[in-house]
């Protein structure tokens, strides 16, 4: 039989990855197994609980305070011990954290070939994201398969050399999941407590954000709240504690404003259906609310996901208080510029992203 093996070990892959997962153990005709690194965990363990996968290889890489040496040189070596034990026939790494550029290292040194999906997104600024532009970039080289979620996607690829043949255009597998989530008739009691308000919802974690940056963003968010009576902020913070510390100092104590725990895809996913808008330094929001028609100022000055710009839901803001300030006011108060924005336009397929790719490989390799 032939063998996959699927890897990831932060939550975007994760919510991006088990729904192939699943398409895959729905056919049954070939042997998945599925490799976490940890390089998350509580923010992992949620995802795979919400999607009923269970790993058959864990890593468990994480550390507090981990840096971008400690998660490669640890995924680099647990990867060796996966792949000399399973021998995959094709290893599966999605996107561009380091789980996926050591993965797909490890791959290249057992010359096991890689599929790499989200491939082809590209700022062409190597420390922005940082380090995410290069472990993209490197991955591709190793890849044979690219299943790019755009045409934009595939261009950038074709534009770097790679094979026409190797790469497919199949949408993004964030929209098979979220087809899974969102729910017209959502309520819990977050939402019950912004009944009544503007809910803005933020999430903030990218590296090269952290420190200064991050604290012109949390003032300006905390001076939006101040300024707006009616506005009540929803920020689930990611665990970093980098990230956790400038969030209460800056955002604490102000009755309007929640800091929560990372909440499971299924109530995040619902909890920004409900927003009026979304401030987000995240990649995967930037796919996820074009679908919605949800309005999100990107806290970035540049984007790999310029699909979104062109749909019209997404404005870069960058991480100036006052440009950051000024973008929320206006979208609170120009009727018509918020009514532009919320148009729902989603230029990342129709949730058949996972079916395309299990398609294209079970046509290559049975
Ligand atoms: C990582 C990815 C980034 C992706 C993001 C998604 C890299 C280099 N970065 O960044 O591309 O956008 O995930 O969220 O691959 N932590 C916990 N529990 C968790 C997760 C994280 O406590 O479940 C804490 C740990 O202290 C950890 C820190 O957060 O050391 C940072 O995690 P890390 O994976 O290194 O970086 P992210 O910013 O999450
Ligand atoms: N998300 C989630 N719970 C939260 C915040 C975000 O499930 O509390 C989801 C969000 O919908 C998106 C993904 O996590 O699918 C984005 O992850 P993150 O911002 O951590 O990483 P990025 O996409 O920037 O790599």
């Amino acid at each position: 039989m032939v063998k996959l093996l699927v890897v990831f070990g932060t939550r975007p892959e994760a919510i991006k990855m088990c729904p192939l997962v699943r398409e895959f153990r729905r056919r049954g005709r070939m042997e998945v197994r599925v490799c976490v690194t940890g390089q998350h965990r509580e923010m992992l363990d949620q995802v795979l609980a919400l999607f009923g996968v269970t790993p058959d290889y864990d890593l468990k890489v994480m550390q507090e305070d981990q840096t971008l040496f400690d998660i490669t040189s640890r995924v680099l070596y647990g990867m060796k011990g996966v792949l000399e034990e399973y021998g995959p026939d094709l290893v599966f790494v999605h996107g561009d954290t380091t789980t996926a550029f050591a993965a797909s290292l490890a791959c290249l040194y057992e010359q096991i070939p890689v599929a790499h999906v989200e491939a082809g997104l590209r700022t062409r600024d190597i420390y922005t994201p940082f380090p995410e532009e290069y472990n993209r970039q490197a991955i591709s080289l190793a890849a044979k398969y690219h299943f790019a979620p755009t045409q934009l996607a595939r261009y950038n690829l074709r534009l770097e050399g790679r094979d026409p043949e190797s790469i497919y255009v199949t949408g993004n597998t964030v929209i098979d999941a979220l087809k899974t989530t969102v729910r017209e008739d959502y309520k819990s009691e977050l939402t019950e407590w912004a009944k009544g308000s503007r809910l803005i919802v933020v999430t903030a974690h990218r590296r090269e954000n952290l420190g200064e940056p991050m604290r012109r963003m949390f003032r300006a968010i905390r001076r939006m709240a101040d300024d707006f009576p009616d506005v009540k902020v929803i920020y689930p913070m990611h665990p970093n504690p980098a990230v956790r510390q400038e969030a209460y100092e800056l955002l604490g104590g102000n009755g309007r404003i929640r800091l929560i725990e990372p909440l499971d895809a299924f109530d995040f996913h619902n909890l920004m259906n409900h927003a009026y808008f979304i401030l987000s330094d995240s990649g995967g929001v930037q796919e996820e609310a074009p679908a919605m028609g949800k309005p999100v100022l990107v806290m970035r000055d540049i984007t790999e996901r310029p699909e979104g710009l062109e749909a019209g839901t997404l404005q870069l803001v960058g991480t100036d208080e006052e440009i950051i300030y000024r973008a929320c006011r206006r979208l609170l108060e120009d009727k018509d510029r918020y009514e532009r924005m919320s148009r729902a336009r989603n230029p990342y397929g129709s949730g058949t992203a996972s079916k395309k790719i299990a398609d294209i490989i079970e046509r290559d390799l049975l």
